[in-house]
């Protein structure tokens, strides 16, 4: 008796001094700025954001001629003031940043005036590679900017508990980077293909993106201050060039790229300080044998935030009728 009874004690202390030190809980969220809601992923983010019900304002440079759907308000700004970027962020629950990547550095000054605006979580441009991991990497020189945003929203959320962030790692946009990613020549009839295009890699859909971001803000106090990984699927070379003989009914020769090459040339560009050097690098980091950056089911927040599995046969058939292929 005496033993249950200390039993339930130690719980309820337990609990009581985890949820003391837990971040504190959000209020729903309603208001959404976004930035970069034009670009690639940005419209697919603005899109489903509007479909779960958030109240979205989209940020453009005043010399931006870019258009968002209806029930967007638009608000243009200067991203190198921090009072144009308060003024816009007044009310703002939330910043979402698609901003393109020449850009993401120039996040620490939108950062900071969030803050001072009272904007409670801030999703900082990553959706691609999971970009903590690639320190002391070639790829992680190139990413090093996005890596420092990262860095310092959680230095920010640590002396702050009111400031909070969701970093969200993609893996390649899949539908956006098709032709990209599967190489493949119809007018020749091959593909070219890393290593032995066995490698499971991380790729996601720009709808599926769009709904991971709406999901976050539906569950804010389970995704504050995490960097999550999400996928449409874990998908290899040599399934998606099955799926495409199979649905064209066209045989492919495959065209074999070795990956230390791809990392030859990549560390030879970035030597030179041409950035051009990220793809090279990026296909060996996504599609050389043996580097297992697929999203592991441990480390996957397609559960937590309730994403039903896009179909890979389906993904492809779209992307072969968008082409005129099919
Ligand atoms: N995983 C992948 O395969 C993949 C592929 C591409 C990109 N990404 C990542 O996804 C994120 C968004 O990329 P994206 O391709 O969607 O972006 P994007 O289409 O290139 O640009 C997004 C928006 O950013 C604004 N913008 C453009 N240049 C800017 C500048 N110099 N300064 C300030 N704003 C600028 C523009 O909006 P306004 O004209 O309205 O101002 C533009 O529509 C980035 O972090 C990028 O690295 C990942």
């Amino acid at each position: 008796m005496l033993r249950s009874l200390s039993v339930i004690v130690v719980a309820l202390l337990w609990y009581y001094l985890s949820s003391r030190i837990q971040v504190p809980n959000m209020a729903p969220i309603k208001n959404v700025a976004v930035i970069g809601g034009s670009g690639n992923v940005g419209k697919a983010i603005v899109q489903e954001l509007l479909a779960a019900g958030f109240v979205v304002t989209a940020l453009t440079r005043s010399s931006s001629s870019s258009t968002f759907p209806d029930g967007v308000k638009v608000k243009k700004v200067d991203y190198e003031s921090i009072d144009s970027l308060k003024e816009a962020f007044g009310g703002q629950d939330v910043v979402v940043s698609a901003i393109a990547t020449p850009a993401v550095q120039g996040q620490k000054t939108i950062i900071d005036a969030a803050i001072a605006a009272g904007v409670k979580r801030f999703i900082p441009s990553e959706f691609g590679i999971n970009t903590r991991i690639t320190g002391g990497t070639a790829i992680g020189k190139i990413l090093s900017g996005k890596v420092a945003i990262v860095d310092y929203l959680d230095e920010k959320s640590k002396s702050n508990p009111e400031v909070t962030w969701t970093g969200v790692s993609t893996g390649l946009f899949f539908d956006w980077g098709l032709d990209n990613i599967a190489s493949v020549d119809f007018d020749n009839k091959t593909v070219r293909v890393v290593d032995s295009g066995n490698e499971k890699f991380q790729a996601s859909n720009l709808k599926y993106i769009g709904k991971a971001v709406a999901s976050i803000l539906k569950h804010p106090d389970q995704t504050a201050n995490k960097y999550l990984s999400v996928a449409s699927f874990n998908v290899s070379h040599n399934e998606i060039i099955k799926v495409v003989e199979e649905l064209t009914g066209t045989t492919f020769t495959v065209d074999r790229v070795d990956s230390e090459e791809l990392q030859k040339l990549g560390e030879e560009k970035l030597s030179k300080g041409d950035f051009s050097a990220f793809l090279p690098l990026l296909q060996r980091w996504n599609f050389a044998d043996g580097k297992g950056h697929a999203v592991k089911p441990g480390d996957s927040a397609d559960e937590l935030l309730e994403l039903p599995k896009d179909d890979l046969k389906e993904s492809i058939r779209a992307w072969l009728t968008k082409n005129g292929r099919l």
